[in-house]
């Protein structure tokens, strides 16, 4: 089993608000991290599990000789309160990199993100990955939010993708509703057999997109939000039912066996959302 290691706070700062940008100093193996791995995160000296959170890989670079990586969080409850009066030079506790990554879109012209608020962490780190890996595909993103205030992540989408769309729930920038909406008007524009997409976001979103691209072959890759108490397999705490699971009759770990998972495979009614 992977030990916890510890990471230093190089910077935090407020995005937008009640989202946080945090950039953790770490050991270089963290380079080999996948767009879709998560990390998870604990307060330094916390040997309690379940005090640990998951939080998607937003970025990992190197400078001179150290190596970085940044995490995007949205405030929402107790544990992401408390990490959000980190400040430089304080030190947590981080286990990683963790669970399936994305497939890269090596063979397609192109390439679809749908994301749902913060869900956009997991799929920046994939944009910048192609951008660097695959440069014959075009990029283009839906991002979602619930207002033009909690738009999170756009300034770098905008500078990678060749198209950026945006909807808000109250009308306030873009699309007014849904981002599968403002998908789901697009969508004959992706051919099924040179088009990926990819999404994030909460669940019922990814519901409502599984709903639109249910009737086509077109490859679709999700990455799923479930709480998590101890991100490598050992609680059954992140269970989900999928149509095509071969272990336990269909149920895995979404800690394991995902994050990312093809959208088709996963039972979206039964468990969840
Ligand atoms: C693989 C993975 C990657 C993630 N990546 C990110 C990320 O990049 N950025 C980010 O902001 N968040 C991400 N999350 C969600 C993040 O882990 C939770 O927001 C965080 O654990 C909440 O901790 P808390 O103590 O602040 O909230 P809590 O006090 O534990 O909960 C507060 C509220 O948030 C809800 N909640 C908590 N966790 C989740 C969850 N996983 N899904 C839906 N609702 C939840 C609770 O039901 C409750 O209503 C990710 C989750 C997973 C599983
Ligand atoms: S979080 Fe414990 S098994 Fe997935």
């Amino acid at each position: 089993m992977k030990p916890y290691i510890s990471a230093t706070v190089f910077s935090q700062r407020e995005t937008v608000r009640e989202h946080f940008l945090i950039v953790l100093k770490v050991p270089a193996f963290f380079r080999e991290s996948l767009p879709g791995q998560f990390v998870m995160v604990r307060m330094k000296n916390c040997s309690h599990p379940f005090l640990s959170r998951p939080f998607s890989i937003y970025s990992v670079y190197s400078h001179g000789k150290n190596t970085f990586m940044e995490i995007l969080y949205k405030v929402v409850g107790k544990g992401t309160e408390t990490f959000s009066r980190l400040r430089k030079g304080d030190v947590l506790n981080i286990l990683g990199p963790l669970g399936k990554g994305f497939d890269l879109p090596l063979e397609c012209n192109k390439i679809v993100l749908i994301a749902g608020g913060v869900g956009i962490a997991p799929l920046s780190f994939l944009a910048e990955r192609c951008e660097k890996d695959i440069n014959s595909a075009e990029m283009i993103c839906y991002m979602g939010a619930g207002s033009l205030e909690a738009l999170v992540g756009m300034d770098r989408m905008d500078g990678i993708c060749s198209v950026v769309k945006i909807s808000t729930d109250d009308g306030s920038w873009g699309h007014s509703g849904p981002v599968t909406e403002l998908f789901g008007r697009d969508m004959e524009l992706y051919a099924d057999n040179d088009s990926r997409i990819y999404s994030c976001g909460p669940n019922p979103m990814l519901r409502s997109l599984h709903e639109l691209l249910k009737d086509r072959p077109v490859a679709c890759q999700v990455s799923l939000e479930e709480r998590m108490a101890c991100g490598i397999g050992a609680c059954l705490g992140c269970v989900v039912k999928t149509k095509s699971g071969d272990e336990g009759g269909g149920l895995v770990r979404v800690c394991k066996e995902g994050p990312v998972f093809d959208i088709n495979s996963v039972e979206f009614s039964e468990h969840n959302g």
